[in-house]
């Protein structure tokens, strides 16, 4: 039986670091970290990220301030908006909540987001810094991935590493972090997607398979190989009988999965709570080195 990667437990760990930093800050009599969160609509699952990522905040000593749009929000609207957060002197980093409505230009948001303030990690520039090995904001969920295998001393040098999806927000620079230079990464990578054949040619061969496709129990034991390490993103709300009248869903057919894999990583309570805390890093990454 695969043992759990505990993303709530490290997740917990991670912010109670934060919250220690949060604190000598404060003793030093300097204001503390400040994160903005931009919400356009009423997307019901963006809400309810955008909602815990202020409870973050709160939990780990940081000011937060959410600002929300209507749908029929103009792009223009938008980038003023930006443009004055670029410019406040009390604002460490801001996120724009993905995705955003039709009439708006996904690329043109985030290419308006001072990198110094991209906490996402989305910026072209400091995808770009990413893939070269500078120093950068890494993306929330890739950021969680790498801090979760490294507390867990999982070896990824010289390991084969499977990636299912090339999304911007996981898969992709998911792909490139894991065949990094520095820890954890040195992995032989292979990024499979919608259009690769054969895939469970793939993942049969993989020391660790990496999911981000949001299709409920779409890996099977049967495709995974003995001891390997298995890393669900995928979290799909499914409609149920239940109060809430959703459950979420992994990607990995967990159950199935546990019996062969070495470690494993639940849903809910892996990857998830791993994102929000890389969030809370990436933004007293920014306090901390931004020029004021
Ligand atoms: N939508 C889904 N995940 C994310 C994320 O990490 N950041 C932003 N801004 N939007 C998202």
């Amino acid at each position: 039986m695969a043992q759990i990667l505990d993303g709530l437990k490290v997740s917990k760990e991670v912010k109670a670091e934060i919250k220690e930093e949060v604190e000598r800050i404060l003793a030093n009599k300097r204001r503390a970290p400040h994160l903005v969160a931009i919400l356009v609509g009423n997307n019901g699952a963006s809400k309810a990220y955008v909602n815990s990522k202020v409870k973050d905040c709160e939990e780990v000593g940081f000011s937060s301030s959410l600002i929300k749009f209507p749908s029929t929000v103009s792009e223009s609207e938008l980038l003023e908006k930006i443009d004055e957060l670029n410019k406040s002197k009390d604002i460490d980093g801001f996120i724009v909540q993905l995705p955003l409505p039709k009439q708006i230009d996904q690329e043109k948001i985030i290419m308006a987001i001072d990198p110094r303030k991209d906490v996402d990690g989305f910026h072209p520039e400091n995808f770009g810094k990413m893939a070269l090995e500078m120093d950068t904001f890494l993306p929330a969920t890739p950021f969680g991935i790498l801090t979760l295998l490294e507390r867990y001393n999982i070896e990824t040098k010289g390991k084969n590493c499977v990636i299912i999806g090339r999304s911007r927000i996981v898969g992709k620079p998911m792909s490139i972090l894991m065949g990094r230079k520095d820890f954890p990464g040195n992995s032989t990578v292979t990024l499979t997607h919608s259009y690769t054949e054969h895939i469970e040619e793939y993942t049969k061969q993989a020391d660790i398979v990496i999911t981000a496709l949001g299709d409920p129990n779409f890996l099977k034991k049967e495709m995974i190989k003995e001891g390997a390490v298995i890393v669900d993103v995928g979290i799909t709300r499914v409609d149920d009988d239940s109060e809430k009248g959703y459950h979420l869903a992994g990607d990995v057919d967990f159950e199935s999965c546990a019996e062969k894999a070495s470690w494993i990583t639940p849903v809910p309570g892996g990857v998830g709570p791993m994102t929000r805390a890389m969030l809370m890093k990436n933004t007293i990454i920014a306090y901390k080195t931004s020029v004021y």
